[in-house]
């Protein structure tokens, strides 16, 4: 079985790389192509994953390439996992958000915004040569904002294009082990768009354990999502959000805490990685040691540097570690061998939120199987969330519009019915100081 990664030379191929070591099932991958614009990151990233093959007879065979349609060509499973723009472009995202006064991170509110706009052309071409040279291929989309981009590549491929993102399960999985229940066993009630989502019940042996956390002040208090949002607004909501969701209920402490922080976290990420880039220049360099380390002050300081305003703890390592890599790993082992299972997926919507269209990219739980990923039904959000829902997926159809038609008027309609931007002025800004700073935006006219 072929794997084409794309993005092939960023910093987390060796997270997936490893998971793939780890499968020793029938079908699993056996030959691994990397693919990226970038030749020397690509080399430095195939210098970590031989050296993690070391001593494994029939780990997967890896090729790299600067060639995209030769990388695509009879892959069974893509996995997209670009960064437009790269850091540097992650960097700016915020850092213009910020200067305007409101909130510049890499998928929310107006750095999303921007993010999307640089990413979905480059998106939809990915998808368009899938299409064409590899139409049996399961596209399984790392490539931030998750859901914008799974809703444009879906316009090409259809439902074989899958979107994926560790959060929901990482929430899922906190609260049932705060709750002494076993994560496996737990049914998680969760659904919105991808960073936009609640969990309203986690069903244990057919009994809704929540409500019994939401009584428990201590209990609720005692775990990350507890600190971050308060007892008292979970308590209010009756749900818990996804983390992401602290830069809507919290936006003007959040927006002043990044304002405040000496480096945004694109810029941070940019100058660590920089230096393992650098020192995979040197030939006699340990590649994966010089990884390893950088993983592990990256993972030092994500609660630090994202959600400082909270005072949350440290986010566990095993949400981390048991992160992208394992959900994708585990969606395409479903696929392949046709394992039934339940992930939390961006799929098309079809009918399970009334609100939405069937096209709707949302995230769901999801029964995968053989036949691709199939959306359970749930209960209908609360007015509130509904609101927010439909109005981030109004923002993310001007994006795809302003995309597809290069029309700088419909990029600042994007930016402008957001709910964090305030201004119609501020969104023209944010337009003029985007262009200014992004190749990647030059279509917009
Ligand atoms: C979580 C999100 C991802 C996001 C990442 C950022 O894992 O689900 O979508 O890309 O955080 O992490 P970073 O270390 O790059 O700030
Ligand atoms: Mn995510």
């Amino acid at each position: 079985m072929k794997l084409t990664i794309l993005g092939g030379g960023g910093f987390r191929v060796p997270l997936v790389y490893g998971a793939l070591l780890g499968d020793r099932a029938e079908g699993r991958v056996t030959r691994v192509v990397l693919h990226d614009l970038d030749a020397e990151r690509l080399s430095a990233v195939t210098r970590v994953l031989a050296e993690q093959a070391a001593g494994i007879p029939d780990a997967p065979r890896v090729t790299a390439t600067t060639d995209l349609d030769e990388a695509l060509t009879g892959a069974d499973f893509v996995f997209s996992a670009i960064r437009v723009g790269g850091l540097e472009g992650r960097a700016h995202d915020e850092r213009v958000a910020l200067a305007e006064g409101v909130l510049g991170q890499e998928t929310v509110g107006a750095g999303g915004i921007a993010y999307g706009l640089r990413t979905v052309p480059v998106a939809v071409d990915i998808a368009r040569r899938v299409a064409r040279l590899a139409p049996d291929a399961w596209v399984i989309n790392f490539t931030n904002p998750a859901g914008l981009v799974t809703e444009a590549m879906s316009r090409h491929l259809g439902d074989r294009v899958i979107g994926i993102c560790d959060s929901p399960v990482g929430l899922g999985r906190r609260i049932a082990r705060v709750l002494g229940a076993d994560p496996r066993e737990a049914w998680i009630d969760y659904v919105g768009l991808n960073h936009l989502g609640w969990v309203r019940g986690l069903r244990v042996a057919g009994r809704d354990e929540l409500p019994r956390l939401l009584a428990d002040r201590d209990l609720l208090g005692s775990f990350e999502e507890g600190k971050l949002f308060g007892v008292d607004w979970l308590r209010s909501l009756g749900a818990i959000p996804n983390e992401y969701l602290h830069y809507y209920y919290f936006n003007r402490e959040a927006v002043r805490a990044y304002q405040a922080a000496e480096k945004t976290r694109g810029a941070f990420l940019k100058d660590q990685q920089a230096r393992f880039y650098e020192e995979m220049r040197r030939p006699d360099a340990h590649a994966l040691q010089a990884w390893d380390r950088t993983r592990a002050e990256r993972e030092a300081t994500y609660m630090a540097e994202n959600r400082e305003t909270a005072g949350a703890g440290e986010r566990d390592t095993d949400d981390l570690s048991g992160g992208y890599e394992k959900v994708a790993l585990a969606l395409m082992r479903a696929i392949a061998r046709d394992e039934r299972t339940t992930l939390i997926l961006n799929v098309r919507n079809r009918a399970t939120l009334s609100v939405l269209d069937t096209e709707a990219v949302i995230e769901v739980p999801c029964l995968v199987d053989a036949n691709g990923a199939h959306p359970v039904a749930v209960a209908p959000l609360p007015d509130h969330a509904t609101g927010l829902v439909c109005a981030v997926k109004a923002v993310e159809r001007e994006v795809l519009a302003a995309a597809e038609s290069g029309s700088r008027t419909t990029a600042v309609k994007a930016f402008a019915l957001h709910p964090l931007i305030d201004s119609v002025n501020v969104a023209r800004r944010l337009v003029e100081g985007y262009t200014a700073v992004h190749p990647g935006l030059e279509y917009l006219k």
